[in-house]
């Protein structure tokens, strides 16, 4: 019998993010464009006679708003998993080891839930199909789906739709979170408050079909025009001090500077590592926390088995 499976998910970042008026169920419809970034979360799963969690992080990661009980999305994507294999008496211990911020609008939690529900399925050899598996990672989240699947995809519908596109870029993203999280809830909130009803009722978001055409040449230099997140206004209006930031970045980066999702987190992209690895350091110079991050990367991917 398998003991233990590791499983690592990757962080999300979205290169577009459209968002329409919200919906009678209280979310937004989305047109976006995720990527899947080499930030990771690994999650290992070993049976046990209830649901237990345990989370750990690397440096510069806070770990204060991660449940560490049922109530974590982990668990419940593991709970959800034996639910639908009707085997309630099936527990494990997940151990979370955090790489991907908190609250950063990288979509940390989402990588867990995916990463939890791969690792459950292979521990008790449960065999999920893959439409099963992603129809349950919906349930959970909108950004669930995607981090099972990886690589770069279009999400639609409240952003649990996902279908993958021809991504021939290798781009280099410098990350740089910032150690207050925001709540997703309330950026969205916000982007309500701000936007015009009116306007945003007569708006149905759609991507750029340049966006699409520049993933499939491969061409990284051609893509910041159309790099684009709806919920950016709201964000940084919630957090001014983002904005010093912002500013900082775009004046060391003009034209390559997004922010992560719903934020805190902000991106800035460049076409190879060496040219990220020189922002890397005028960052170091600067004492701001920093990782460097490919993209596209795999999706869920078990790492280890004993
Ligand atoms: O789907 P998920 O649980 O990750 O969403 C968290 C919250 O973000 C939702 O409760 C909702 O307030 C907001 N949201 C939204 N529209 C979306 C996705 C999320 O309003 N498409």
């Amino acid at each position: 019998m398998t003991q233990a499976v590791t499983v690592r998910a990757p962080a999300k970042i979205n290169l577009y993010l459209g968002v329409g008026p919200v919906r009678e169920d209280g979310f937004h419809p989305l047109a976006t464009v995720y990527q899947a970034i080499g930030l990771y979360d690994d999650v290992t799963v070993t049976p046990a006679e209830q649901w237990e969690i345990h989370t750990v992080a690397d440096a510069g990661i806070d770990l204060a708003a991660v449940p560490d009980d049922e109530d974590n999305i982990a668990i419940r994507a593991g709970k959800a998993l034996v639910a639908h294999h009707h085997r309630p008496e099936l527990a494990a211990h997940v151990e979370i080891h955090k790489g991907i911020p908190v609250a950063g609008g990288m979509g940390g939690g989402s990588a867990d839930a995916a990463a939890t529900l791969v690792a459950v399925d292979r521990l008790f050899d449960l065999n999920t199909s893959d439409d099963d598996l992603l129809a349950i990672a919906a349930e959970l989240g909108s950004d669930v789906p995607f981090a099972l699947i990886g690589g770069t995809a279009i999400g639609t519908g409240r952003g649990e739709i996902v279908e993958p596109v021809v991504d021939t870029t290798q781009c280099w993203w410098v990350v740089v979170p910032h150690e207050i999280g925001l709540s997703t809830p309330l950026v969205y909130k916000h982007f309500d408050m701000m936007v015009a009803e009116e306007l945003l009722e007569a708006f149905q978001p759609a991507i750029p079909q340049s966006l699409l055409g520049d993933l499939a040449t491969g061409d990284v230099l051609t893509l910041t025009p159309d790099l684009e997140n709806d919920l950016a206004a709201a964000a940084y209006d919630l957090r001014p001090d983002l904005v010093e930031l912002r500013e900082r970045l775009e004046r060391l980066w003009p034209d390559a500077v997004l922010l992560s999702g719903s934020g805190p987190t902000q991106l800035a992209l460049f076409a190879d590592r060496d040219a990220a690895r020189i922002a890397a350091g005028t960052l170091s110079q600067e004492g701001l926390t920093h990782w460097l991050a490919p993209g596209p990367v795999a999706g869920c991917t078990v790492i280890d088995y004993s």
